[in-house]
């Protein structure tokens, strides 16, 4: 049983079938899906739903597939309620939402790539594809050859050798372009206009779109279904932060979660932050920007969903903020020595970008925040070469070992 009935434009309300579509012929406007709320809500509880196994299907009644295919170990990730780290800033509840650890690809685009692939071969695409900054090659060439689909993946041709090689194990062609994301964007359009092929972030990304929102049902399940007041999250093509907007006003619709929305906060690194400049100018649209930034996974300067990810900010009362690369490299060390979880850039730029909220006021000290930690360290660990310590280089006898301690002290 299925209870999505379709897609409409999010602009013009025009409805269209559940194919891959995903811009509106009339005003060109972006697709969404739409669903039978009434439906869920007489077919399934949130307790159901507590009682199902641990993976992103559980919401599988407010998800466009017919039959899941991929992802039965993705999502559900850990909400990490991080004392140490709240300490340390000052406030007194705080969350880490952990996508660090998402199976089997390490960033929270195993999500949203769950459910493309899913629909990818319920559409009938015998080649599943993505335009990638990285962590969405990684998944889209993992779940590909989990369901033997001939994959292509196009990446930058500057990316971190573990990004490239998260890739290429799985055996995709891997097309390393020269030029930034946003060039390959536009060359992924026309391929897939031309071979119909089904590219994730592309023809269907109104259906990758909506895996995102799993990320906001789980804070809300995990928070024993109850909404944080503040999200703090990364933007780089727009998809997570508006999906978990909706995904906890879904909550509401169904009667699961009462309580104000949450206010979301956007983040971006100061050298690719099209949405916070437009956002901090009061302009409807983000204007292009050439990225520049040690966050690769999120260096996009042309979001597909920016104007998305304004709108949710204004509607909920957040705010946007942008930190340079040296606050990024800090925000990384500082998650890792106060919670044991090791983050790549677009997770340290999250934290710092909470951090200043924190400072600013914009985010209080007696309210509840989640900050959304949605890619893995070791994947970008040369980009922390020289800000650790070395190890010590000792012999084999004790009597060395405790020469050095006794210098140490
Ligand atoms: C680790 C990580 N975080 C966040 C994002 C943000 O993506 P989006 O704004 O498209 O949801 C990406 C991907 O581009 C990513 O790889
Ligand atoms: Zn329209």
């Amino acid at each position: 049983m299925t209870f999505f009935t379709g897609l409409r434009c999010r602009m013009c309300g025009t409805p269209f079938p559940a194919e891959a579509l995903f811009v509106c012929d009339q005003c060109l406007g972006p697709l969404e899906v739409t669903y039978d709320y009434d439906a869920i809500g007489r077919a399934v509880s949130r307790e159901q739903v507590s009682a199902r196994p641990q993976n992103l299907w559980r919401y599988r009644e407010l998800l466009p597939v017919n039959e899941p295919l991929t992802g039965f170990y993705s999502g559900f990730t850990p909400l990490v309620k991080a004392d140490r780290l709240a300490r340390r800033l000052g406030v007194r509840e705080l969350y880490v939402k952990d996508d660090s650890v998402n199976h089997p690809t390490f960033s929270y685009k195993d999500r949203v790539v769950s459910v493309a692939a899913s629909r990818a071969v319920e559409l009938g695409f015998e080649v599943f594809a993505c335009a990638s900054t990285g962590n969405l090659a990684n998944s889209v060439a993992a779940h590909a050859a989990r369901l033997g689909l001939i994959c292509y993946v196009f990446i930058p041709d500057n990316l971190e050798a573990a990004k490239v090689m998260g890739s290429a194990i799985y055996r995709p062609r891997v097309i390393a372009v020269k030029g930034n994301y946003d060039d390959i964007n536009r060359l992924c359009t026309q391929i897939a206009d031309r071979h119909a092929w089904g590219f994730a972030n592309i023809n269907l990304r109104t259906y990758y779109a909506e895996g995102a929102k799993t990320y906001g049902f789980e804070i809300a399940e995990q928070l024993g279904w109850r909404f944080p007041r503040h999200v703090v999250c990364p933007v780089a093509g727009g998809t997570l932060l508006p999906r978990i907007a909706r995904a906890f006003d879904e909550l509401k619709t169904l009667g699961w979660v009462s309580g104000d929305q949450p206010r979301m906060h956007a983040v971006q690194a100061a050298g690719s932050a099209p949405v916070v400049k437009a956002f901090q100018a009061g302009a409807e649209f983000p204007e292009p920007v050439k990225p520049d930034t040690i966050a690769k996974s999120i260096a996009i300067g042309n979001p597909a969903d920016g104007y998305h990810v304004l709108q949710t900010l204004r509607e909920t009362g957040g705010t946007a903020t942008m930190v340079s690369d040296e606050e990024i490299l800090q925000g990384v060390t500082l998650l890792a020595e106060t919670e044991g979880i090791f983050t790549e850039p677009a997770g340290g730029a999250t934290l710092a970008g909470a951090v200043a909220l924190i400072r600013s006021g914009a985010i209080p000290p007696d309210e509840p925040l989640v900050v959304c930690i949605t890619g893995n360290g070791y994947k970008t660990s040369d980009v922390m070469q020289g800000r650790t310590e070395g190890p010590i280089h000792l012999g084999k006898g004790l009597a060395e070992f405790e020469d050095y301690l006794a210098a140490k002290v």
